[in-house]
């Protein structure tokens, strides 16, 4: 009997074990096909095999023109247009065929001089979107030609830009973008092998359990064991005596303690820090969205963030720029309507605030300095709702001001300072702290 269970139980270790692993496993691959996914669906591949394949369509158009006109179209055109879905403007697929090329180049230098002129497709066009007026943009032919071979190249993506949450678009993001979805699929990647390594063990550890099990039964059976043999043979492992061990008890008593310090240390620090302050907003508004998928440049919306101290939150008006064509029925955009009706702003809730004693100026590092905002806001571009990236304290400005040099390139202003501090001390980087931007009256009233 008693040599029944013994034997009846490796056997169910065994299946629940094959089990575990067979699940392990299964995810697993549903993970490698994620990664297969992830590396062909945005990037530098998806945009370069369909642009090679549809070359000759492209009018002549070479890789160099179309990464010419790629950089072109997102710069000019992104904000109201899309290649396979109608944004502010048209979705331009097919716009070689539907028109000319001779009628396409004064088209964007100017529109409504075409519109003006009477001509016919140009002026249904124009009714057909609400006499909304496409800027005039100073392109020479040659780089007008070079957005339309970008705009053919990316036709045959319709399909993947609709199945996928516009991957054309999010593929425009930028190259960080793509560094950051590799460096998931490396980090995926690392997963897996974690997960195949604990498997492993998880094998090794219960079939060495099996076979010492299958030995003792092997010895049990045998006769010639004396009274020795047979204590070590039933010996059990004694866990009442671990729990009473002075030394184990010491050990776990430590950890607990330098647990709780660390963790009380940690929230004294947070005393006063809003990093990460994420507060609900009245409407829905996504810089995802505007700033990520619709690529809408961060001063269409901020417009003083390169001229002034403070970074304007736009007002409704800027919102009624586009809105008053698109998405007219949602609950959330109504509410801009409400609040212009009413004169009354919309109520954003602000995320960033320096105590009054600091001065902060954004021109000097956005114009000046030449700092990208996502150098201290993070990536707002991915972020749904913002939230506050960089921790504001004192600290954190002083440290990038003693290591960032200063942008002095074609900058009159500091082309004396720059031979002074040479002179002076060779070789050192002229970081913003050398020209006395960690001197407390820089940022203290
Ligand atoms: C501020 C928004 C806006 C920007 C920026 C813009 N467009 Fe347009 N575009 C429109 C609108 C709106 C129309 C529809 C015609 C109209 O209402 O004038 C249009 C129409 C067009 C058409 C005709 C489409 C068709 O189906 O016949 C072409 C081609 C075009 N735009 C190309 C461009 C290019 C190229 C750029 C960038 C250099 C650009 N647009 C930038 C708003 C814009
Ligand atoms: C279509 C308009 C629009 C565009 C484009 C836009 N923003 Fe905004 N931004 C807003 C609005 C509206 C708010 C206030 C609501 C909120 O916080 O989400 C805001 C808030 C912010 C805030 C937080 C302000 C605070 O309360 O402290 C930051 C930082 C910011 N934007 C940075 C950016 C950056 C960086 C970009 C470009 C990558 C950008 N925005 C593009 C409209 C825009
Ligand atoms: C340059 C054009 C443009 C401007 C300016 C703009 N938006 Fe948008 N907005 C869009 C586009 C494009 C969409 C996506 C529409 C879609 O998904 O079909 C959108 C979608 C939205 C949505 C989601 C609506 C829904 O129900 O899906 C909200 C909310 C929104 N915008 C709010 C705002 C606010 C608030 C402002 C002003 C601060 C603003 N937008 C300024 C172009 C713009
Ligand atoms: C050197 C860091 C830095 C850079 C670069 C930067 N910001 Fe800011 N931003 C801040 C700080 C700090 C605040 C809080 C200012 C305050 O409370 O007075 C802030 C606040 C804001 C606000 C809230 C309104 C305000 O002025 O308080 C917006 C909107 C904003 N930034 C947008 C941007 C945009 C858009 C860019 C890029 C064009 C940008 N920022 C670049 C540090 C930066
Ligand atoms: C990411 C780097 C960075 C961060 C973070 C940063 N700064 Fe700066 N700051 C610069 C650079 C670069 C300049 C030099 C601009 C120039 O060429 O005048 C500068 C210049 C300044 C100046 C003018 C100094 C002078 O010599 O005239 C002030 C004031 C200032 N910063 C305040 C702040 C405050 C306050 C914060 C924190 C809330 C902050 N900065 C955070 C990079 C930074
Ligand atoms: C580069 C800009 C910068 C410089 C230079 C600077 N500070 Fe500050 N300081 C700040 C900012 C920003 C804060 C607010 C940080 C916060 O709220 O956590 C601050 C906060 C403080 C506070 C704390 C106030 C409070 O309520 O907690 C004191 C005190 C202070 N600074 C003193 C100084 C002194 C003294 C110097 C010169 C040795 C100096 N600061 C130089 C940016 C600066």
């Amino acid at each position: 009997m008693n040599s029944l269970r013994l034997r009846s139980l490796p056997h169910l270790l065994l299946a629940l074990v094959l089990t575990f692993a067979g699940v392990q496993q299964a995810s697993a691959q549903g993970a490698a096909a994620d990664v297969n996914k992830k590396g062909v669906a945005p990037g530098a591949t998806a945009a370069a095999t369909p642009a090679t394949a549809t070359t000759p369509a492209a009018g002549g158009g070479d890789a160099a023109a179309i990464a010419a006109g790629d950089a072109l179209f997102k710069g000019n055109c992104a904000q109201c247009h899309a290649v396979n879905e109608q944004v502010v403007g048209p979705a331009l697929a097919g716009i070689t065929k539907r028109r000319p090329v001779s009628w396409l180049i004064p088209w964007v230098k100017n529109s409504s001089k075409v519109v003006a002129s009477g001509d016919d497709y140009a002026v249904a066009l124009f009714n057909k979107f609400n006499k909304q007026q496409m800027p005039s943009f100073a392109l020479s032919d040659k780089e007008i030609t070079s957005i339309l071979a970008y705009v053919t190249s990316q036709e045959g993506q319709a399909t993947a830009a609709t199945g996928g949450p516009t991957a054309g678009n999010a593929a425009a993001a930028d190259g960080k973008a793509d560094a950051a979805g590799a460096e998931e699929g490396a980090g995926k990647y690392v997963d897996i092998l974690l997960i195949v390594l604990v498997v492993v063990l998880i094998v090794l550890v219960v079939t060495l359990v099996i076979i010492g099990n299958l030995m003792k039964d092997v010895l049990r059976g045998r006769k010639d064991l004396d009274g020795r043999d047979i204590e070590i043979l039933e010996q059990r492992f004694d866990w009442g005596k671990l729990y009473r061990s002075p030394v184990m008890r010491g050990i776990v008593g430590t950890v607990f303690a330098l647990v709780l310090l660390y963790e009380g240390v940690q929230s004294v620090m947070a005393v006063g820090l809003t990093q990460g302050y994420q507060p609900t907003q009245p409407i829905a508004f996504s810089h995802k969205l505007h700033a990520g998928e619709h690529q809408i440049n961060c001063a269409y919306c901020h417009t003083s963030v390169y001229k002034a101290k403070s970074a304007n939150i736009p007002s409704a008006n800027i919102c009624m720029n586009c809105h008053s064509q698109i998405k007219t029925e949602s609950p959330e955009i109504k509410k801009i309507y409400r609040a212009i009706e009413r004169k009354q702003p919309i109520q954003w809730v602000r995320v960033h605030n320096l105590p009054d004693l600091a001065y902060f100026n954004h021109s000097q590092h956005t114009q000046v300095a030449g700092l990208q905002c996502q150098t201290c806001h993070g990536p707002i571009q991915n972020m749904e709702v913002v939230y506050q990236y960089s921790a504001l304290t004192m600290g954190w400005c002083i440290n990038c001001h003693r290591e960032m040099p200063l942008n002095t390139k074609d900058n009159k202003y500091y082309d004396n300072l720059v031979k002074l501090h040479d002179t002076k001390n060779a070789g050192a980087p002229f970081t913003v702290s050398s020209n006395g931007g960690t001197e407390c009256s820089k940022c203290h009233y």
